[in-house]
């Protein structure tokens, strides 16, 4: 009744999972016979060792090339993790006493937590609208190839967000990836992040949301157009003031001709 040791690795990385005993110093590990084994519903040999040799018959192929064990504390060294490896191990020692005569001396169980690492957030961002006072957006954040499920949440200045959608999907390889999508409408420039969480690790990217600002182009259009349309009238009137100021005399001069003729 010992309590359980946990070990994290990461895939693609190198773990080592501890056996909690120690091949006294004064004995060789020939005597010995170790187990190391996945515990499942089925039971996979991931290392064995007897009469200081490993014993690949056993063996499940997954684990193949991939572990070695310190000889002296037993230490399983998996490398390169596989999202497949975690779960719980037991290492088994057995100590020959005589031909006939073999006793377990220690059965310990060790848990690996497998994790792969997220890609950091990306967030990408859609004006669906632009309106005087606010912007309407869609703001999509993904992450993507890391393991276990994650937890995706987003914050605008501080104040979590609610997700109007997420979802997850899974690769073949067991690695998930996330997106979630966010309709906002933006009064002012707020500071979004997103961040994705997984067994106790986070990542997360910040962006600033912008508002639009061409509100301003559009609710000074109409004065530009007033001073336009004043300025040509305006103009129009000058000229036609200075045309009849040049043209009035020589009408009467015109008239007096036409009615001559
Ligand atoms: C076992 O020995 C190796 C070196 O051979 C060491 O790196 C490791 O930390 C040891 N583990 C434990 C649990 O003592
Ligand atoms: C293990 O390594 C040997 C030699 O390097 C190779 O022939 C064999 O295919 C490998 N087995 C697996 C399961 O990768
Ligand atoms: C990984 O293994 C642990 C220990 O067995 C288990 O609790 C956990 O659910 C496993 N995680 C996944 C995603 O399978
Ligand atoms: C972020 O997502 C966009 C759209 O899906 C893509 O074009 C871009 O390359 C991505 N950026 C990164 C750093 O992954
Ligand atoms: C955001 O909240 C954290 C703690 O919740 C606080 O330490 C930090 O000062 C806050 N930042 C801003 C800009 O309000
Ligand atoms: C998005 O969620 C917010 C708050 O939950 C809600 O007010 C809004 O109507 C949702 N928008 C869409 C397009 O679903
Ligand atoms: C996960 O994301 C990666 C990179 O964007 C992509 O190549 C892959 O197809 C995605 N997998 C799934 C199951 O959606
Ligand atoms: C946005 O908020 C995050 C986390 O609160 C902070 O790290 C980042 O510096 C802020 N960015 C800006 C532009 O204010």
């Amino acid at each position: 009744a010992s309590e359980e040791k946990v070990v994290k690795g990461k895939v693609g990385e190198k773990v080592g999972l501890p056996c909690g005993y120690e091949i006294p110093s004064s004995e060789s590990l020939l005597n010995y016979r170790v187990y190391w084994q996945k515990k499942n519903t089925t039971t996979e040999v991931a290392h064995a060792h007897s009469e200081g040799k490993e014993v690949n018959s056993s063996k499940s192929e997954r684990y193949r090339n991939r572990t070695e064990m310190d000889a002296r504390n037993l230490t399983l060294w998996i490398s390169p993790v596989e999202i497949l490896d975690n779960g719980s191990y037991q290492c088994i020692v057995q100590n020959r006493r005589t031909s006939r005569d073999t006793i377990v001396v220690s059965e310990k169980t060790v848990t690996l937590f497998v994790t792969a690492d997220f890609s950091m957030p990306n967030i990408t961002t859609d004006a669906n609208g632009n309106f005087c006072e606010t912007t309407e957006m869609v703001v999509r954040c993904s992450s993507h190839g890391g393991f276990p499920k994650p937890q995706i949440s987003g914050t605008l200045n501080n104040k979590s967000a609610v997700w109007n959608d997420s979802w997850v999907s899974k690769s073949d390889l067991n690695l998930y990836n996330i997106t979630a999508k966010l309709w906002l409408s933006v009064t002012k420039d707020i500071n979004f992040t997103c961040s994705v969480e997984y067994n106790g690790f986070a990542k997360s990217t910040s962006l600033l949301l912008k508002k639009i600002e061409d509100c301003d182009i559009a609710t000074e259009l109409p004065p530009y157009n007033v001073i336009t349309a004043s300025s040509i009238i305006i103009i129009i009137f000058l000229l036609a003031v200075t045309l009849a100021a040049r043209y009035l005399p020589r009408h009467g001069k015109c008239s007096f001709l036409f009615k001559k003729q």
